[in-house]
């Protein structure tokens, strides 16, 4: 068929996808704390680069009884020019390619779903102007449950239930960014219990180790040096710092606690450039898993010091999955290449995340996985030993297992007749091998040859 000239584009985004990218984003309703505390950690970032200020907050404030959020940053806050078009575009960032933490334009969306009003107040320093955007979250729903109107585009909807303005403010120094979130719920309203909001944000967010912990100054160190950017931030919940779950004990799923002697630092590098590093707690005895309910088990990973994923996301790195819940440990990454996916939940298909994981599980997962078996088995026949013993039991092993690969092969080579030639040595080796398609593929090239 001959194309007739161009046809006017028939193209509507629909109002359900506003749906999508609110309450179809996130299976876990505490999720939005990440979103706003990431914008105002992205915000912090760009006033310290401009070093126009030192002492930085997040301030959380959680009413349960009036189910109200407020999340408060004094980072650098929107100019009155742009809040307009910042606030109402979606799917679409100006902080892309800028080495910050969001980069998809959805990421503040996600409180429409859990309340009934949202406020988004916002200043820039410098200015008298408040920028304002409350977007009325109760009748936007009203909307989407309504069939009657479900021809309207998204557009059409973000015009019917949010409003911009905005309005002298008495002051022209500091800058701020305020969400509000009115009549909040969830299921089992764990968004709005105070408890369980602290324990999310300890694991979730970049807050600093607890000074009592005595690891924490190393790892500060370590972080700060190898890492192009290890933000840490003062954030206030309620009135109290938050800070990471990290101890000096553990609390063992079977009973008791078990010490974190020191901590083992490690860099993972990936064709030659560091993709990450990390580290993971050295425990005294090792005997069982870390209670799950303490927050800190598990190796969990991190992209601009906010966690990806949940406890678990390493866990197919362990010989057994559950060896994972055995260790405390972070892993920071720092590339480019491993871009966290929309959910945050894990990072986006790719090469490098194939080889990243890889690497981990040849350097971290197994050899922890080992000395887990090496101290139950010990601990089985009624002794234990500590944790310098077991590494070097566990390289001494290595050793003699290279040992014996080496003597075996050597022993092969022997036994072959001084008649037979490298190209019958090399049919016989194929002919054994054809369930590897890339060492069959590298004999057939020189049998060819
Ligand atoms: N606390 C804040 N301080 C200053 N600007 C903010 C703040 N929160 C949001 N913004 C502005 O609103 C925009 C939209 O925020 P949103 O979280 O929806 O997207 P994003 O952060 O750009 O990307 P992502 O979806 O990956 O989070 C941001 O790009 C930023 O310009
Ligand atoms: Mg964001």
């Amino acid at each position: 068929m001959q194309k007739t000239g161009r046809t006017k584009s028939s193209f509507k985004a629909g109002m359900y996808l506003l749906e999508t990218l609110t309450s179809g984003m996130y299976n876990e309703p505490l999720s939005i704390y990440r979103e706003y505390i990431q914008n105002a950690a992205d915000s912090i970032d760009i006033l310290r680069s401009q070093k126009k200020k030192t002492s930085m907050k997040i301030n959380i404030d959680l009413d349960p009884l009036d189910k109200r959020i407020t999340i408060h940053d004094n980072g650098f806050g929107i100019p009155s020019d742009i809040a307009q078009k910042t606030l109402s575009s979606i799917g679409s960032s100006d902080k892309a390619h800028r080495g910050l933490r969001g980069f998809r334009g959805i990421g503040r969306l996600g409180g429409v779903a859990f309340s009934d009003k949202a406020i988004y107040r916002t200043k820039a320093q410098g200015e008298n102007i408040e920028s304002i955007q409350e977007w009325d979250c109760k009748k936007l729903r009203e909307f989407l449950a309504d069939p009657q109107k479900s021809s309207l585009s998204i557009k059409q909807l973000f015009n019917k239930t949010t409003t911009f303005y905005q309005q002298n403010s008495r002051r022209t120094s500091g800058s701020y960014f305020e969400v509000v979130l009115e009549g909040v719920t969830s299921f089992r309203n764990h968004i709005i219990d105070i408890k369980k909001v602290r324990d999310y944000l300890s694991q979730v967010t970049p807050v600093p180790f607890p000074p009592e912990c005595t690891y924490s100054e190393k790892l500060n160190d370590f972080l700060s040096k190898n890492l192009n950017h290890y933000g840490k931030y003062e954030i206030i919940l309620n009135g109290e710092p938050v800070y990471k779950p990290y101890q000096n004990k553990v609390k063992i799923t079977k009973k008791g606690y078990d010490e974190i002697i020191d901590v083992e630092t490690f860099i993972i590098k990936l064709k030659g450039k560091i993709v990450a590093v990390g580290w993971y707690g050295i425990r005294k005895d090792l005997l069982g898993a870390i209670a799950r309910g303490s927050g800190d088990s598990g190796i969990r990973v991190r992209s601009g010091n906010i966690m990806i994923g949940d406890a678990h996301i390493l866990d197919s790195c362990f010989r057994e999955p559950r060896f994972n819940s055995y260790t405390v440990g972070e892993v920071h990454v720092d590339s480019p290449d491993l871009v966290p996916n929309s959910r945050r939940d894990d990072f986006v298909d790719n090469e490098t995340k194939t080889l990243f994981y890889n690497s981990i599980e040849r350097q971290i997962g197994l050899p922890i996985s080992k000395e887990i078996r090496i101290q139950s088995r010990l601990a089985s026949t009624g002794g234990t030993i500590n944790s310098d013993n077991r590494k070097n039991l566990i390289k001494e092993n290595v050793e003699t297992a290279k040992n014996e690969k080496q003597i075996q092969n050597q022993k092969l080579l022997d036994n072959i007749p001084d008649n037979v030639t490298s190209k019958e040595i090399l049919k016989e080796i194929l002919s054994n091998c054809h369930n590897c398609s890339h060492l069959s593929n590298v004999f057939s090239k020189f049998l060819k040859s």
